[in-house]
Order: C-alpha cells, then sequence, then structure tokens
C-alpha cells in the first residue's frame, strides 16, 4: 500500500437476505476496525435501507450499479438521486459482472461514472481482463481500453477509486499474485501519468479484486501501489472482512 488511505469495499453482489444480513451487520458492527481505513460495504440495492440504519456509521454505504441520467420512465433501474437519497456515498461501475453477464459496455460504463460523480457519489471503477486475453498477452491493452472510457467521460478524478479486478480472479479461489497485481497496478498508474495527468496518478487509489480472502490480503497488501481491496465472498463474513481491513500496512 502506498497511495492515500488504505480503501476496503465489500461487494455482496447478489447475495443475502433480511436475517442473513442482520448477522453480518451485527458482526460488523462489532469487528475492531484499524481506523486509518477506508471501509465500504455494497449491499444489493433491496437491503440498503436496512444496513444504512442498522451499520455502524463508521462503515460507508455502496450501490453495486446505478442509472446512467437522471431518474425517471426507466423500469427496473435505480437512480443516482435515490442512492444519494438513501445515504449511498459510493457505486461500484464496471463490475466484470456486469461487463460480460449483463453486457454493458465501456461507453455506456463511463457514461454512469461521469452521471454519478456529477451528482457527488463517489464511483468504484472497475477494469480487468479475461483469462484468455491475459493469456493472449493483452492484459494492459484491455484495462487501458477500460480506463480510457471512463476518462473519457469524467472531468475529475477526485472521487473515483479504480478497482483492479482480473475476471480469472473473480469468485474462482485463484488469486492473482502479489506480483501479477502489482505490475497491473504499476501500469494502470502510468497510464493514469500519461494520460490524465501525474497528480491524478499519485492520489488515485487503485484497489485489487479477485478471491482475496483473509488468508492471502497480507501479503497483497504490502505491495507499494495495491491500496486496498475489493471484496466479494469473503465480505460475506463479518470477521474474515475485518481480518482484510486490517491488512493495511
Ligand atoms: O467485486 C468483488 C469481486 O468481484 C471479487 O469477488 O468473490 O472473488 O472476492 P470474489
Amino acid at each position: 500500500a502506498g497511495t492515500g488511505q488504505f480503501f476496503v469495499g465489500g461487494n455482496w453482489k447478489c447475495n443475502g437476505t433480511k436475517e442473513s444480513i442482520t448477522t453480518l451487520i451485527s458482526d460488523l458492527n462489532s469487528a475492531k476496525l484499524e481506523s486509518d481505513v477506508d471501509v465500504v460495504v455494497a449491499p444489493p440495492f433491496i437491503y440498503i435501507d436496512q444496513v444504512k440504519s442498522s451499520l455502524t456509521d463508521r462503515i460507508e454505504i455502496s450501490a453495486q450499479n446505478s442509472w446512467v441520467s437522471k431518474g425517471g420512465a426507466f423500469t427496473g433501474e435505480i437512480s443516482v438521486e435515490q442512492l444519494k437519497d438513501i445515504g449511498c456515498k459510493w457505486v461500484i461501475l464496471g463490475h466484470s459482472e456486469r461487463r460480460h453477464v449483463i453486457g454493458e459496455d465501456d461507453q455506456f460504463i463511463g457514461k454512469k461514472a461521469a452521471y454519478a460523480l456529477s451528482q457527488g457519489v463517489g464511483v468504484i471503477a472497475c477494469i480487468g481482463e479475461l483469462l484468455e486475453e491475459r493469456e493472449a498477452g493483452k492484459t494492459f491493452d484491455v484495462c487501458y481500453q477500460q480506463l480510457k472510457a471512463y476518462a473519457d467521460a469524467v472531468p475529475s478524478w477526485d472521487n473515483i477509486v479504480i478497482a483492479y479486478e482480473p475476471v480469472w480472479a473473480i469468485g474462482t479461489g485463484v488469486v492473482a499474485t502479489p506480483a501479477q497485481a502489482q505490475e497491473v497496478h504499476v501500469a494502470v498508474r502510468d497510464w493514469l501519468k500519461n494520460n490524465v495527468s501525474a497528480e491524478v496518478a499519485s492520489k488515485t487509489r487503485i484497489i485489487y479484486g479477485g478471491s482475496v480472502n483473509g488468508g492471502n490480503c497480507a501479503e497483497l497488501a504490502k505491495q507499494e501501489d495495491i491500496d486496498g481491496f475489493l471484496v466479494g465472498g469473503a465480505s460475506l463474513k463479518g470477521p474474515e472482512f475485518a481480518t482484510i481491513v486490517n491488512s493495511v500496512t
């Protein structure tokens, strides 16, 4: 870890019930969390209000998605205005499951990021390559293309955290090695330096996601350019999530 305050997000994805979330909230409320870490959880939309009303203010709330423009006649969508209304400070955008399962493209994701930022909601901007892209030596190209779509759309990087999540590592138990993650994080920072500004490159936190757990977080957190984590499966277990938060170095 090297840039800014360590940032750990828990992406609960499409998991949980009122009951399981009650347990998770109580585990999180009683966990000891290092004070110099930004901690965020992203529940499914329908549980955000429950989480907001019972989770400690120490932990901020993120949504897992948001609509691309002001709310209105968009059946089934949730607007950024609504997220703000219920106390969401952040939204995860460009997650691989939305890119590859739902089919969102770079431009649409860029627009969503710009709209969320315009309303004062911070963006956890995900990028990451598929296994076949890595095997074809295209990891950097894919990440650069995804970064460019954000950069072309957003007026400022002040309220953005980049999450590098190699798709082959998500939910597979195959975590990137510290060296593999560090290599891409450095490339992302260089890209920002060359294409946005040296200031943005040095200030923007780049967090890693993909099979992070209580056992592998400490080695990853030691890497100079890993500024935190975006955690899926392990964020559904309060004590393990706390271990990951506390891996800050
Ligand atoms: O957004 C976090 C995520 O995609 C990683 O999921 O379950 O591999 O930690 P997981």
